[in-house]
């Protein structure tokens, strides 16, 4: 139980949000093996720090990432929409708990627009065949 929420978006209550998210993400039956293919143990810290610094900047525009998502998330094997769903419950969960009511409300609604674009991205193929049309993969 979580004495007092975070009122206030700051680079420690990022950091708290960021380790206890992927603690979750990482015990999820359907997240867990996705990160921990894609996630050698001794890398986790950083993967932990790059995630501080999406939220700073994200959240307070810091400027503290660069990077290229999409990119990112392209090579990740096993990534699914499907999964985004429980992603995104997750961490407007975790986000919840750790901050009070308008600052978490901030969160889901940044989490949920960066999803949707990455799913896009991802996922939807302009002009492509229509599911079910698709070339079957050579066997
Ligand atoms: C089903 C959903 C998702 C899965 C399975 C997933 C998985 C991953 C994995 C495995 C990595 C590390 C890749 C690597 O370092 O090799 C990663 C990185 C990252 N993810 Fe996700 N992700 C998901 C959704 C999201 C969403 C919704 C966001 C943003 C709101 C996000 C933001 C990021 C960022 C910023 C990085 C770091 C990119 C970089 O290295 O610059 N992810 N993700």
């Amino acid at each position: 139980m979580v004495q007092s929420r975070h009122a206030t978006i700051t680079e420690d209550a990022i950091a708290t949000l960021v380790d206890a998210f992927y603690a979750r993400v990482r015990r999820d039956p359907t997240l867990g093996p996705v990160f921990e293919a894609a996630i050698a143990e001794e890398e986790w810290p950083e993967h932990l720090e790059t995630m501080r610094r999406f939220w700073s900047s994200v959240m307070l525009t810091s400027g503290r990432y660069s990077g290229n998502p999409v990119a990112v998330h392209r090579a990740v094997a096993g990534i699914e929409r499907s999964l985004f769903a429980t992603w995104l419950a997750l961490f407007t969960e975790t986000a919840s708990e750790l901050f009070e009511a308008g600052p978490a409300s901030e969160f889901a609604t940044k989490a949920q627009r960066i999803a949707t674009s990455l799913q896009l991205a991802l996922f939807h193929r302009l002009g492509g065949p229509p599911d079910g049309l698709k070339r079957k993969p050579a066997a």
